[in-house]
C-alpha cells in the first residue's frame, strides 16, 4: 500500500468518527477563550514578561546540551532548590515539560514492581506505565474500594505504587487524597501524585491539594507542571533526596533530550515567587468556579466542584462538536473533548476559568450555554 492511500483512510476513519483533530490558532479565532489552562491569568504577567527579557538578555536562549552534559545552569538548579522549599520536599528536578516528568518518572522508580493507576489518568502518566517494566493494573476511576480489592490482590510484587492526578485535568474533580493515604498505608505500598491541575489554585502556597489537605508528607513522590497555573513551561518532580537522584539517573526524558534554555528557569523561579502569594486570587477563583457550576447545573451535567475545570458532559462526540461551534458563534471559545482524551460515549465541553476572565466575559459564557 502507498504510504499516501494509508494516511487517506486513517484520516477518513477519523473525520468519520468525528475524531479528527487540528490546532486552532488564537488570533484566528474572534471569541473569549475559555479552554486555557492559565487560570491564574500568569501566562502574560507584567512581571514575569520583564523577567524573561532580563532573562534571555542574561543567559541567551539556548540549553546547549542534555542535563547530565552541558545543559545544568544555576538557574536550574536555582528553581529545583526553590520547588523542594516550596513543597516541603528534600530536592527536586526540573523537566523540559509535565508530559517530559510524567513518561520519564515511573519507568524510573517502578522497575518490575507494579503500578496500580486510576482509569483516568493523563496521557503522561499511562505512557509512563507502558514505557515501564512493571506490572500496570488500571483501577475503575477514584473507585477506593476497587484499589483496596486488586491492592489485596498484590502478590508482593515490589516496588508498588498508587498513582493519580489530585485534580483530573477532564473531569475538574479532585482525588480522594485521604482515603489513598490511607490505602498506601494499609497495604505497605507508595504514592505517587500528578499535582499539575492542583498547583497554584489549592494549599495556602498554591502547593496543590496535598498541601491544602496537610498531606504532603504522606506523597512519597510528587509531580506538577509549570505550564497550567504558573502560565509558562516545564515539569518537575519532588521527593526525598535518594528517589529524586534515582530518578536524574534514570528517566530517558531528562536524561536523553537537550536541557530547557537557562531562561526558563529564571521565569518559573519568578511564577512561583509571584503564586505563592496569590491567597486572594486562589480564593476569588474558587467563588467563580462554584458560582459558574451552579449557574450552569441549572440545564447541564456539570462535574467536579471548586476546580476551575468544568467539563460540561454532552455524550456523543458529534454533539461536543456541535455544541463548540455554536458557542463560538456566540464569541465563545471551549473545545468539545473528545475519545480517547475521554472514555467513550462522555464527550465534553471543557470550560476551564481563568483570573483574566472578566466579569462581562463571565456573563457572555453563561448566556452563551443558556442559548445551546
Ligand atoms: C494531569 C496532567 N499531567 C501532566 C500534564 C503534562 O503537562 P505539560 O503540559 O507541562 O506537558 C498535563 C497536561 O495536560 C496534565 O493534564
Amino acid at each position: 500500500m502507498k504510504l499516501e492511500s494509508y494516511t487517506d483512510i486513517q484520516l477518513k476513519l477519523l473525520k468519520e468518527k468525528n475524531l479528527f483533530r487540528m490546532t486552532p490558532v488564537h488570533s484566528d479565532i474572534r471569541a473569549v477563550c475559555f479552554c486555557s489552562n492559565d487560570y491564574l491569568g500568569l501566562s502574560n504577567h507584567a512581571e514575569l514578561k520583564k523577567a524573561a527579557v532580563k532573562a534571555i538578555k542574561d543567559w541567551g536562549i539556548g540549553g546547549t546540551g542534555s542535563r547530565l552534559i552541558s545543559g545544568t545552569f544555576s538557574t536550574h538548579q536555582k528553581l529545583e532548590q526553590d520547588i523542594a522549599h516550596w513543597l516541603g520536599r528534600d530536592s527536586a528536578l526540573f523537566f523540559n515539560s509535565g508530559f517530559h516528568a510524567g513518561i520519564g518518572i515511573l519507568p524510573a522508580v517502578s522497575e518490575k514492581g507494579i503500578i496500580f493507576s486510576d482509569e483516568l489518568n493523563h496521557a503522561c502518566l499511562i505512557d509512563g506505565c507502558r514505557l515501564s517494566k512493571a506490572e500496570v493494573v488500571v483501577y475503575k476511576h477514584q473507585d477506593i474500594e476497587h484499589l483496596d480489592f486488586l491492592l489485596k490482590r498484590n502478590t508482593g510484587k515490589s516496588p508498588a505504587w498508587i498513582v493519580s492526578e489530585s485534580v483530573f485535568s477532564m473531569e475538574g474533580e479532585k482525588a480522594d487524597l485521604k482515603n489513598l493515604v490511607k490505602l498506601k498505608k494499609k497495604h505497605g505500598v507508595f504514592l505517587f501524585l500528578d499535582e499539575a491541575h492542583a498547583i497554584g489554585i489549592y494549599g495556602e502556597k498554591g502547593g496543590g491539594l496535598s498541601e491544602e489537605l496537610n498531606l504532603l508528607n504522606q506523597v512519597d513522590l510528587v509531580m506538577g507542571t509549570f505550564s497550567k497555573s504558573m502560565g509558562s513551561l516545564g515539569g518537575f518532580a519532588a521527593g526525598s533526596k535518594k528517589i529524586i537522584e534515582l530518578i536524574l539517573n534514570r528517566a530517558r526524558s531528562f536524561i536523553f533530550t537537550t536541557a530547557s534554555p537557562p531562561y526558563l528557569p529564571v521565569i518559573n523561579a519568578k511564577a512561583l515567587q509571584i503564586l505563592q502569594k496569590m491567597h486572594s486570587e486562589r480564593k476569588k477563583l474558587k467563588e467563580i468556579s462554584m458560582n459558574v457550576r451552579k449557574r450552569l447545573n441549572r440545564k447541564f451535567i456539570v462535574k467536579g466542584e471548586d476546580s476551575p475545570i468544568i467539563p460540561v458532559i454532552v455524550g456523543e462526540s458529534s454533539d461536543a462538536l456541535n455544541f463548540s461551534r455554536k458557542l463560538l458563534n456566540h464569541g465563545i471559545w471551549v473545545q468539545a473533548i473528545r475519545p480517547p482524551t475521554v472514555p467513550e460515549g462522555t464527550s465534553r465541553l471543557r470550560i476551564s476559568l481563568s483570573l483574566s476572565h472578566s466579569g462581562k466575559d463571565l456573563e457572555k459564557l453563561l448566556q452563551a450555554f443558556d442559548n445551546l
